[in-house]
């Protein structure tokens, strides 16, 4: 599909879809490069929200229904941040206006229903799916280093993603629960709404993967969906890449970095706490601002979203490759939950 012109991109109209928690992080993001594109019009069905961002944002028109915001908000682009069961309507809307479309994962509850979406719509628009944590300053620098062969070849691959946030407090509340509450009512929980990233984290770092074993549990009875996974992968040279995640552990911070060991032939990558090493020939270490590498993350995804648009090259996050991700995260759920 052809680059959007400079100058187009330079002042690009942009219509955010939803108004939730996220939404404060994509338009911190969306501020960051606010001489190419500005946030001009946002929707949501719940208008005091809308209201709220947009006072705090400046942004110029609030709308209740997306229909209506695309039809009369004269915009360049879309960026979808409502809920997952939405997703596919809003692509298919933006499709319709021959708008290009950031749309947050899950790309659609299923991965059947997103492949519905991504034949119906090929061709018609260009579609980058929203996934920031790949991003992450230190993520980005990891797989500098495996492109220079730091390490050499990895054979092993380690991530883990525990928390304490679904053991009650003394008042019997969740701190993941308090943080995004929709999180106790999904049924595909833990893996199709956080563990989707560290699989396209993983992905993004070392290719390819294939699942091994998969094991999906529940501690909590607040939560409709699982809240614990022991995932193993390979990935397209043998690598063992094991992603072990649960949100009731005890001695853990309710939130929590991720904790990532890449074992190579010839050295290793370690990131742990705020700090990532490469051990080896050159040995190095870089420790990072955790709550900016979050912020960055989202201005990263939204940079990259425009830059593509302006040159015409293909989204990292494409549908082609998401759908690998989603291909996983259903196989995952072909599992079911094993107590
Ligand atoms: N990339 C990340 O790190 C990250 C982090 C959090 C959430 N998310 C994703 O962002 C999306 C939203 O999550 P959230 O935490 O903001 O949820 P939320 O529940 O806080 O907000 C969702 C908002 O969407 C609105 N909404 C519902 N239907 C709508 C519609 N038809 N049109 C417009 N708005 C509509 C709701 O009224 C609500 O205000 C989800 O897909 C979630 O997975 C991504």
């Amino acid at each position: 599909m052809d680059a959007i012109p400079e100058h187009q991109v330079r002042s690009m109209r942009i219509g955010l879809i939803g108004a939730g928690w996220v939404t404060q992080h994509h338009l911190t993001a969306w501020r960051t490069h606010a001489a190419r594109a500005r946030v001009v019009a946002i929707t949501d069905p719940n208008t005091s929200q809308a209201q709220l961002r947009a006072g705090a944002f400046g942004i110029d028109q609030i709308f209740s229904n997306a229909q209506q915001m695309l039809e009369r908000g004269e915009l360049d682009a879309v960026d979808v941040a409502a809920p997952r069961e939405t997703h596919a309507q809003m692509v298919r809307l933006a499709a319709q206006h021959g708008l290009p479309v950031l749309c947050q994962k899950p790309l659609a509850p299923t991965y059947e229903e997103a492949c519905a979406l991504v034949a119906e719509i090929q061709g018609r628009t260009r579609l980058m799916v929203h996934e920031n944590w790949r991003f992450r300053p230190y993520y980005r620098q990891a797989s500098r280093w495996l492109q220079e062969q730091r390490i050499g070849q990895v054979v092993q691959a380690q991530m883990s993603f525990l928390t304490s946030g679904l053991i009650a407090d003394e008042q019997g509340r969740y701190a993941t629960i308090d943080r995004q509450p929709f999180m106790a009512t999904l049924s595909r929980a833990l893996v199709m709404e956080i563990l989707i990233h560290h699989i396209d984290t993983l992905r993004f770092l070392l290719g390819n993967l294939q699942l091994v074993h998969a094991r999906l549990g529940k501690g909590c009875d607040a939560m409709a969906g699982e809240d614990r996974a022991s995932l193993v992968f390979e990935n397209a040279s043998g690598a063992t890449v094991i992603l072990l995640s649960n949100l009731r552990v005890w001695g853990e911070p309710a939130a929590k970095p991720d904790e990532l060991l890449l074992v190579g032939e010839r050295g290793c990558i370690r990131l742990s706490g705020n700090s990532l090493s490469c051990q080896g020939d050159r040995p190095e270490q870089i420790q990072y601002d955790l709550a900016a590498c979050y912020t960055d993350s989202y201005a990263a995804a939204i940079g990259h979203f425009l830059d593509r648009l302006s040159d015409g090259q293909q989204f990292e996050t494409d549908p082609r490759d998401n759908l690998q991700t989603l291909r996983l995260v259903e196989e995952i759920y072909s599992v079911g939950l094993r107590g």
